[in-house]
């Protein structure tokens, strides 16, 4: 493994007084991790530096092409003061699959763990302890060759930069409301949904803008084919309880492969719950809710934690869940999860790294 250079900040940055207020992926850490990739070298120039700009040429592939991958994770400090990861080589990996699809190259596993370590035990002055916050860890690559040609860039860039972080939807863990998008879609099947690459992500954002005029926190995706069924939120998978049972549109492709998403499944059917991973149609969630069977709809993701849903609204009509609150399900999962994370409910499945 090769050594990281470590070249600390000079100058003292204020830190927020409450990190629990701060908005999230607003405020950044000192210093941020920086490693250079190109096809004679391989990855080479490891460093950990003072955050600041990332001096670039403006013909670099990624300002045209959007060759970028990136990744949402974070670290947790327990009650002893402890810092720890939460199943940090499912998105080590998951990096590696959306980087395949968009022919970027993968980072060594254990030199990305030692980048996440070693930054983060240098910026741990920054992982807040107020209830509900973590230290949110971005790391993304980019292509860095120079010139219009569209093909792989032989050079990238990866870089991972920390915000210390409260919770991603100002409701906190309050419900939230969410339009189901008929409009636009995010991705197709054979396109780049299962991977975490920012154009699906700037594909969303219209329709976003426009549900959030209305209201909206965000848009639930239908599928790109038929829009019949639905997908993911953006922002994280989505899940239901309908007459006792759980269930999450399935893997199909152009749904993220949610880390949070996959835990929650493995710790809902630790606890007994039947959990069906199924393409579901919109007309079937219409017919639930109007049947008084939606008992419960949340989000799960890294940023998201678990958000209950307590709205949902598909083409001008509105279903409310759980009268507007947080249901029995989806409070469980946010404490069960959250307990392993901030390690108060002891971990016995192997999903924690500790710095
Ligand atoms: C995450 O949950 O970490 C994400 O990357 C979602 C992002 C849109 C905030």
């Amino acid at each position: 493994m090769q050594d990281i250079r470590i070249e600390l900040r000079e100058d003292k940055r204020e830190k927020p007084q409450d990190m629990s207020k701060v908005k999230f992926g607003k405020t950044f850490s000192d210093h941020m991790f920086l490693m250079n990739y190109d096809s004679q070298k391989g990855w080479h120039d490891a460093r950990i530096v003072p955050h600041g700009p990332i001096p670039m040429d403006p013909g670099a592939m990624v300002f045209h092409y959007a060759q970028e991958i990136f990744e949402g994770m974070k670290a947790y400090r327990t009650e002893s003061g402890a810092i720890q990861f939460f199943r940090p080589f499912e998105n080590i990996r998951r990096m590696a699959r959306s980087g395949e699809r968009v022919s970027m190259p993968a980072m060594d596993e254990d030199m990305f763990m030692e980048a996440l370590k070693k930054l983060v035990e240098v910026d741990k002055e920054w992982v807040p302890s107020e209830e509900g916050t973590s230290l949110y860890i971005r790391p993304f690559m980019i292509a860095t060759d120079v010139g219009l040609g569209v093909h792989a860039s032989d050079s990238y860039l990866f870089c991972i930069l920390t915000c210390p972080v409260g919770s991603y939807y100002p409701e906190g863990i309050n419900p939230i409301k969410i339009l189901i998008e008929d409009q636009d879609v995010r991705a197709v099947r054979g396109g780049t949904g299962y991977a975490k690459c920012g154009g699906n992500y700037a594909a969303s954002i219209r329709a976003s803008v426009r549900a959030g005029k209305k209201g909206f926190s965000q848009v639930l995706w239908l599928d790109g084919v038929e829009r019949k069924y639905v997908e993911e939120v953006g922002a994280m998978n989505i899940m239901f309880k309908i007459d006792g049972k759980i269930y999450t549109p399935e893997l199909n492709g152009s749904v993220l492969p949610g880390v949070t998403r996959k835990s929650s499944i493995e710790l809902l059917k630790d606890w007994g719950y039947e959990v069906i991973e199924k393409l579901i149609s919109v007309d079937e969630l219409v017919e639930a809710a109007k049947a008084g069977k939606l008992e419960e709809v949340w989000g799960t993701g890294t940023a998201a934690v678990v958000t209950p849903v307590g709205w949902l609204t598909y083409k001008d009509e509105t279903f409310e869940v759980e009268g507007g609150k947080i249901g029995e399900v989806t409070q469980k999962l946010y404490d069960g999860l959250t307990g392993i994370q901030w390690g108060k409910v002891e971990d016995t499945r192997d999903w924690i790294v500790t710095i």
